[in-house]
């Protein structure tokens, strides 16, 4: 019997594994380019895929794009001023990352958080809390957590000065779904998929075994020590 179950695993893996690739095969013809040209050369395949890979990279497209707050939709506060762009308040706030400045005005008191967000100032925030430090930016050599600190009142002609921690990189693209390595990284997958669910049936079978011949070595002692229980009462019955 375990013999069947081992035949009948190995036959499954082995149709899964030509299965797969099959699929792998197909889906790689239909998505690359070549393939909706007639018989082609070598040089000519060659040349057209690098026409596709130079075409793609001139229009490409950014997944993800910055959405512009509604002052930068009005125009620029610096060429029209604040007012003009709908920003008001009474203290200039001033968001400083490496070279780049971002201004607004807020009122004493405003969540600093919100003014980041009209400024069109990023910041990574996580607990939103103040709890963990993610938002830290620096104030007059002092560290403040802008997901809870609020604009502080200050004099006439003052302007608060935030720094904020450089952004380490910008994320890169992660480039096309289905690409050839996606399919081969899939199938790999699968693979070991599939290596370790054998090696999970082969472990289940033993366990199964063991537990088998161990239940019956308990049966068989129950039967014992009853037929023996059984002999003495009939031993002493008159
Ligand atoms: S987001 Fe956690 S402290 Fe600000």
């Amino acid at each position: 019997m375990a013999m069947n179950y081992s035949t009948l695993t190995s036959a499954i893996v082995i149709a899964l594994l030509a299965w797969c690739s099959t699929v792998n095969q197909n889906a790689v013809q239909a998505l690359s380019p070549s393939s909706s040209f007639p018989a082609q050369t070598s040089q000519q395949r060659f040349t057209k895929s690098r026409l596709f890979s130079s075409t793609e990279k001139a229009g490409y497209e950014p997944k993800w794009k910055k959405k512009k707050t509604l002052a930068e939709e009005a125009g620029s506060a610096d060429g029209l001023g604040f007012e003009k762009v709908g920003l008001t308040g009474r203290i200039p706030v001033v968001f400083e990352q490496g070279n780049n400045t971002k201004t607004s005005l807020a009122f004493a008191g405003q969540p600093l958080r919100d003014v980041a967000s009209q400024a069109g100032q990023y910041i990574k925030y996580q607990c939103g809390k103040g709890e963990c430090g993610t938002c830290e930016c620096m104030v007059n050599g002092k560290w403040i957590r802008p997901c809870v600190a609020t604009v502080p009142a200050l004099a006439d002609g003052e302007e608060f000065k935030i720094q904020l921690k450089a952004i380490s990189a910008k994320s890169a693209s992660s480039g096309t779904f289905f690409s050839i390595r996606s399919f081969i990284m899939g199938f790999w997958n699968n693979l070991l998929g599939m290596v370790g669910f054998v090696k999970m049936r082969r472990a289940a079978q033993k366990n199964w075994s063991d537990r088998q011949s161990y239940e019956g070595r308990v049966a068989q002692r129950t039967r014992e020590i009853r037929a023996a229980r059984l002999a003495k009462y009939a031993n002493l019955s008159p």
